[in-house]
């Protein structure tokens, strides 16, 4: 994928003024939308396949055509790792044909995140790590909700625990994220930077990171060891 993609455009010029608020809200009220029913089959299927109960877990979400998880499976060999997204175009790309599949120590499944996460942990899953790789930015003010960090499955998404690692080409969503981050887990230690390229980053790039960086787009990363 190569570059020329333009940097995020939005009205918002600092922290949206709804943020703590909508964290708040969703700290307090658990969130009873029904599950997804395909991802639910999905995440049935994916659990014929392995057996976490003893495993260490990475989970790449929003894994797109599925690179950075390959480089996870190399980088992590002692752990299954487990690329999650909801086209099915994308993972296409893999050429594994029907999913969910294994590639050595890699999983692949086609679900909904909100669905996927709310589901590994009911199964008691506790993540070693956690990537959320470049989410889409959703950068009008309206869509506030639809970013991870105001959406309502934020806090049982944290829940997974782990080390989560956040990725975007656009600061605010980065200075959202480590906001919200410590509203949810006050006291906790998080970790930004911001650079011209992944080069660096524990050897774990994307198609989407590299694009945003040959378009010359500063990339942010925030990064927190996550409560037990
Ligand atoms: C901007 S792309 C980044 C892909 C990849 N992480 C990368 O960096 O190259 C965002 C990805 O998130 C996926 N995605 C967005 N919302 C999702 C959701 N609710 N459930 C599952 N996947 C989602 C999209 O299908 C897309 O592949």
């Amino acid at each position: 994928m190569k570059g020329n993609s333009s940097v995020v455009q939005s009205s918002q010029d600092g922290l949206h003024p709804q943020l703590d608020r909508v964290v708040q809200k969703h700290l307090e009220t658990p969130w009873r939308q029904p599950l997804h029913r395909p991802s639910v089959d999905a995440f049935e299927r994916l659990l014929e396949l392995q057996d976490f109960s003893a495993m260490r877990i990475v989970l790449d979400s929003g894994c797109g055509t599925g690179a950075s998880t390959r480089m996870m499976a190399a980088r992590y060999p002692e752990c299954v790792v487990v690329g999650v997204d909801q086209s099915a175009s994308r993972l296409a790309r893999l050429g594994l044909g029907e999913l969910p599949a294994r590639e050595g120590n890699a999983l692949f499944v086609q679900a909904e995140l909100a669905t996927f996460w709310r589901l590994a942990l009911q199964a008691g899953w506790r993540l070693a790590r956690h990537y959320l790789l470049y989410p889409n930015p959703w950068p009008k003010g309206a869509h506030l909700l639809r970013r991870w960090h105001g959406h309502p499955v934020f806090p049982q998404m944290l829940a997974l625990g782990g080390v989560l690692e956040l990725r975007t080409n656009w600061p605010i969503y980065a200075y959202e994220f480590e906001r919200a981050l410590g509203q949810v887990c006050p006291g906790i230690e998080i970790k930004s930077e911001e650079r011209a390229s992944e080069a660096g980053w524990d050897g774990i790039e994307t198609p989407f990171g590299r694009k945003y960086a040959h378009s010359g787009h500063r990339l942010y990363r925030v990064v927190a060891k996550l409560p037990d």
